[in-house]
């Protein structure tokens, strides 16, 4: 494998106050319904914007925050701060929930909540190199301190196919074939490190954006999926899920693309066909125009919410 690490940054030392702007926050906490109190997981507490609005909505409710990346979670514990020992923070993706909240609390999670995909934070952090709009190392990994492998290491080291699969696959970019090609064919020339040399690569490869999104979207998505197994992480968060509410239990999550609504959707689809939940909002939340309008981000969102029988 060609290791390529040398072009990775060092994390920001002393993170901001996040600018994260949660989406869809009311009706994430309406469907959550947090005010019964009790034991709550967000799993991706981000900045944390809805872990706070569920702490606020009862001095009943206590929570567990969750997050793979330890920068996220050091904004969280500032925000959070003033709730005291109600919040307990762990550094962790949430494939480990399960086993994190050991037997005495499976079973007993009155409302969990994803929100998954990239923070404002991550994707406006330059070093964390998860955006094509700036220049800066190809890194996009989540958490700096576990995984080894960036997005330059995995373009350094791909095949043509394997590459092509990634981007049509987890892209759904129609021209998966042409930009895998134009990958292989510059690396000759010496490898792609930064987020500018792959977003001009793919700008000069295939035709112009659709619709005012920049053509390299598809493949910067590909490969944040595949760097951070976003699929994998939800697929088994979803198989636990069921397992670890409480009953009247509610499970909330919130996707930013149709390979994670369709996860979701097919994993409640299944509990709800077994009688074991009810489907809070079958045809899913999306943001209103106004919301879209103030937190343009929020415009693929769509959240689903389950409530355990
Ligand atoms: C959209 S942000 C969440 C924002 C948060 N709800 C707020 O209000 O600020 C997604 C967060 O989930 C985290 N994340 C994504 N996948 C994860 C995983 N598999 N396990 C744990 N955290 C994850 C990311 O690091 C990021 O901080």
């Amino acid at each position: 494998m060609i290791l390529v690490s040398r072009h990775l940054e060092p994390p920001n030392p002393s993170p901001q106050p996040s600018r994260h702007q949660p989406v869809l926050l009311e009706e994430t906490v309406r469907l959550l319904a947090p005010e019964r109190g009790g034991f709550f997981v967000d799993a991706t507490v981000g900045g944390g914007g809805h872990a706070e609005a569920l702490l606020a909505a009862s001095p009943e409710v206590r929570l567990l925050a969750l997050d793979r990346d330890a920068t996220a979670l050091e904004r969280a514990r500032m925000r959070l701060e003033r709730f005291g020992d109600r919040v307990e923070f762990v550094h962790a993706p949430f494939s480990a929930l399960a086993s994190l909240l050991g037997p005495e609390r499976v079973g007993a999670v009155d409302g969990l909540l994803a929100d998954v995909g990239v923070s404002s934070d991550q994707l406006d952090e330059r070093q964390r190199g998860f955006s094509f709009q700036q220049d800066g190392p190809l890194d996009m990994r989540m958490d700096r301190t576990t995984q080894k492998t960036s997005a330059a290491v995995l373009l350094a080291n791909a095949g043509e196919d394997e590459l092509e699969t990634w981007l049509r696959e987890y892209g759904e970019e129609r021209w998966s074939r042409r930009i895998a090609h134009a990958i292989v064919k510059q690396r000759r020339f010496g490898p792609l490190l930064r987020t500018s040399q792959l977003a001009d690569l793919v700008a000069r490869t295939v035709p112009g954006g659709r619709g005012g999104i920049h053509p390299a979207t598809r493949t910067f998505q590909a490969l944040r999926i595949v760097v951070n197994r976003e699929l994998d992480e939800l697929d088994a968060l979803l198989e636990q899920a069921p397992e670890l509410l409480a009953r009247d239990g509610r499970f909330a999550v919130i996707s930013f693309h149709s390979l994670e609504d369709r996860r979701v959707k097919e994993a409640f689809r299944a509990e709800v066909r077994g009688g074991r939940a009810e489907d809070l909002a079958p045809r899913g939340v999306v943001p209103s125009a106004a919301e879209k309008r103030a937190n343009p981000r929020s415009r693929s969102a769509r959240l689903r919410a389950l409530r355990r029988l």
